[in-house]
């Protein structure tokens, strides 16, 4: 595991705990990296209520750029013109202050990517079990890399090239099958105040 980077629970706010996130090494955001299911968004909502700090997510940033949802931008122009905006919204991350980062399942893909999200600030990896993973995407029909004839199969296959990935990217992991996203967002904000 890479060294971590430290953070400063401060101030406390109604409406929760707002922290101060102290780095100098690397940026000061919390970083949320993950496959599609993971819990990314709905964890982050919850850590950018906690933190009061503003939660930017790439697929949302991709989508506005577009004005289109991520299937339409994947069914119109293909996944190689998403990941390349994909990558150009990072980029105009980096320049935002800090923040509760959500980024796309596929964004470790690219190694300039994760060089970008490592600078960023803190990278969290969010993780569960297949069968979770499968339950919770299977309520929305808006992952266009699952729209398969047999989404498990499709599934069981990313993950096994992408793990390796989130894993070499992450300073911390959490397995989330059995968390809701506000114990998720704690369980984050205790590992910032333990380092
Ligand atoms: C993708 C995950 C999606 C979105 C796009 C591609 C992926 O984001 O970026 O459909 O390659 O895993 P979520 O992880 O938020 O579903």
């Amino acid at each position: 595991m890479v060294k971590a980077p430290k953070f400063l629970a401060e101030i406390s706010q109604a409406g929760g705990l707002r922290y101060v996130l102290v780095m100098t090494e690397r940026g000061q955001s919390i970083v949320l990296i993950g496959f599609m299911g993971a819990g990314k968004s709905s964890s982050g909502r919850a850590l950018a209520r906690k933190t009061g700090l503003a939660c930017l997510d790439t697929d949302e940033i991709v989508s506005k750029q577009f004005g289109l949802p991520v299937a339409k931008i994947f069914a119109r122009f293909g996944e190689e013109e998403f990941r390349n905006a994909e990558t150009e919204a990072l980029r105009q991350l980096s320049e935002a202050g800090a923040a509760i980062i959500v980024t796309g399942g596929g964004i470790v893909l690219r190694p300039e990517n994760v060089k970008m999200l490592r600078q960023l600030g803190g990278v969290v990896s969010l993780e569960a079990d297949p069968e979770t993973l499968l339950g919770r995407i299977s309520k929305r029909e808006t992952r266009p890399l699952l729209q398969t004839e047999n989404p498990r199969t499709t599934l069981t296959e990313l993950l096994r090239c992408r793990t390796p990935l989130y894993h070499a990217a992450a300073d911390f992991r959490l397995d989330t099958s059995r968390l809701t996203p506000r114990e998720v967002a704690d369980a984050i904000l205790k590992w910032t105040k333990e380092l």
